[in-house]
C-alpha cells in the first residue's frame, strides 16, 4: 500500500510541515553537493505555487544532540532560496513556542526552514514531545525524506501522531520506483549487486534471491562467492568467514529460481593504485601476490547478455574498484549498456548506494536511468526487505 499522497489534500492556505533530507556534503560552511536540494526543491515549488507556506525540517550530519556551528542548515536554507528563486527564512530554533510564532506569521507561498533537528536529543529519541512541538509549526505534516524513513525519530515518527499526514512528491516517487522495481516488476527482473563485503549484504542478497530471476554478483563479493567454490585468491580481497552464508545464499537460489551470475574471468594486479597493470585472466589464475580487482572482458559480455534479456534491472554496489583507473572498467561499461537499454525503452532501471551514483555518475549515465534513488541507509534496508518505521506511520495513519 502506498501512504496517502499530499497532491491529494486540499492545501491552499494551509501552513506544511515538511521532513525534507538536507543532509548535503559540506565543506567549510558551503554545501559542496546540492543533489538533495535541488530535487526537493523541484518538489516544493508546485505545493508553494497552490498557495500553501511551508515550514522545513531537516537534519545535518550527526551533531548527537549538541548544537555545533559546522552543522547549521543557515547555508543550506540560502541553497534551497537559490533553487525556489525566492529567498527563504531561516531561524536557529527547530520547535516550541518561538519557532510556533514564527512559524505562524508566514505569509503564503513562503518557506521557513527550522534548526538541523538533531541538535535536539530529543530528536533521535522519537520523543513525543518534541513529536507534538513540530506538530505546532503547521496544519499538515508532509514526510518527503524516504531517505530518513529507516529512522524512527520525532520528525519521522512521532510527529505524525498529531497532525493530518501525508507523503510529498519526493517520498512518493521512491516508493513508486522501488515497488515497481521489486515489488510488481517486469519480467525478466535482475539485480545487480557489488560492493566489497559479503558480511555487509547478508540479508539483501538473500531478500533478492526471492523476488528477482537473476542475481549478478560482482565486486569483492564475488570473490567471497568464488572463494567458496575453492578458487584461489591470492592475495584479493575476500571472507572466509561468510562461505557458510553463501552456500545458503545459493541454496535460496536455487530454491527460488533465481539464476546466480558470477564472474567467469577476472583482472588482477599486483597493487591497487592509478596506472597499474592490469592482467586479464580466467578465474583460477590469480597469481600469489594478484588481487582481483575488476570483472574481465568475458564476464562483461555474460553480464550483457543477461541484461540484454531483461525487463527490470536493479543495481546496488560496483563490480570492480571503481574510483581507481583502470579497475573502473567493468562498472562503466556496464552502467552504459544498461543506460543505453533504457534509453531505447528495453529496460526500467533504478539504481541506489552512495558509490553506485558516484560510478554512474563518473560513466556520466545517471540522467539515463529510469530512477536513481539518492538514499543510502534507507535504499540497502528497503532492498533487504524491511519495513520502514517513517514509512510505516504515514501508512498505519491511513488505516485508522
Ligand atoms: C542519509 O544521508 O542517508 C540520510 O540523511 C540519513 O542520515 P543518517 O544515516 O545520519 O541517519
Amino acid at each position: 500500500m502506498t501512504p496517502r499522497s499530499i497532491h491529494e489534500m486540499e492545501i491552499s492556505g494551509r501552513r506544511l510541515v515538511i521532513r525534507a533530507d538536507l543532509n548535503v556534503p559540506m565543506k567549510a560552511g558551503r554545501v559542496t553537493d546540492a543533489t538533495r536540494i535541488e530535487r526537493f526543491a523541484e518538489g516544493l515549488k508546485p505545493l508553494l505555487a497552490k498557495g500553501a507556506s511551508a515550514v522545513i525540517l531537516s537534519h545535518l550530519g550527526r551533531p548527537d544532540g549538541k548544537r555545533s556551528v559546522e552543522l547549521t542548515l543557515g547555508p543550506v536554507a540560502e541553497v534551497l532560496g537559490e533553487f525556489l528563486d525566492s529567498p527563504v527564512a531561516f531561524t536557529s530554533v527547530i520547535s516550541g513556542a518561538a519557532a510556533s510564532k514564527i512559524a505562524a506569521g508566514l505569509p503564503a507561498g513562503e518557506v521557513l526552514v527550522c534548526e538541523n533537528l538533531r541538535f535536539d536529543p530529543r530528536e533521535e529519541a522519537n520523543c513525543a514531545t518534541l513529536g507534538a512541538e513540530l506538530a505546532e509549526l503547521g496544519d499538515i505534516f508532509v514526510n518527503d525524506a524516504f531517505s530518513c524513513a529507516h529512522r524512527a525519530h520525532a520528525s519521522t515518527v512521532a510527529v505524525s501522531d498529531f497532525l493530518p499526514s501525508a507523503a510529498g512528491p519526493l517520498m512518493l516517487a521512491e516508493i513508486e520506483a522501488l515497488q515497481q522495481a521489486l515489488e510488481v516488476p517486469e519480467r525478466p527482473a535482475v539485480a545487480l549487486v557489488g560492493g566489497s563485503k559479503v558480511s555487509s549484504k547478508i540479508d539483501v542478497l538473500t531478500h533478492l534471491v526471492g523476488k528477482i530471476d537473476a542475481l549478478i554478483v560482482g565486486g569483492g563479493m564475488a570473490n567471497t562467492f568464488l572463494a567458496a567454490a575453492g578458487v584461489p585468491m591470492g592475495k584479493s580481497l575476500h571472507e572466509p568467514g561468510q562461505f557458510e552464508t553463501v552456500r545458503e545464499i545459493l541454496a535460496a537460489a536455487r530454491a527460488s529460481g533465481c539464476e546466480i551470475i558470477l564472474p567467469v574471468d577476472i583482472v588482477w594486479s599486483d597493487r591497487l593504485e592509478t596506472g597499474a597493470t592490469a592482467h586479464i585472466a580466467e578465474i583460477g589464475d590469480c597469481p600469489d601476490h594478484g588481487m582481483i580487482l575488476d570483472a574481465g572482458p568475458r564476464s562483461i559480455e555474460r553480464i550483457w547478455d543477461v541484461i540484454g534479456t531483461a525487463k527490470t534491472i536493479l543495481w546496488n554496489g560496483p563490480l570492480g574498484a571503481f574510483e581507481i583507473e583502470p579497475f573502473e572498467h567493468a562498472t562503466q561499461v556496464v552502467a552504459i549498456e544498461v543506460a543505453r537499454l533504457t534509453r531505447e525503452g528495453a529496460i526500467r532501471s533504478i539504481a541506489g548506494g552512495g558509490d553506485t551514483v558516484a560510478a554512474l555518475n563518473a560513466a556520466g549515465v545517471t540522467d539515463d536511468f529510469t530512477y536513481v534513488s539518492t538514499a543510502g541507509g534507507a535504499f540497502l534496508e528497503w532492498l533487504e526487505g524491511k519495513e520502514l518505521p517513517g514509512v510505516a506511520a504515514l501508512k498505519s495513519l491511513q488505516q485508522t
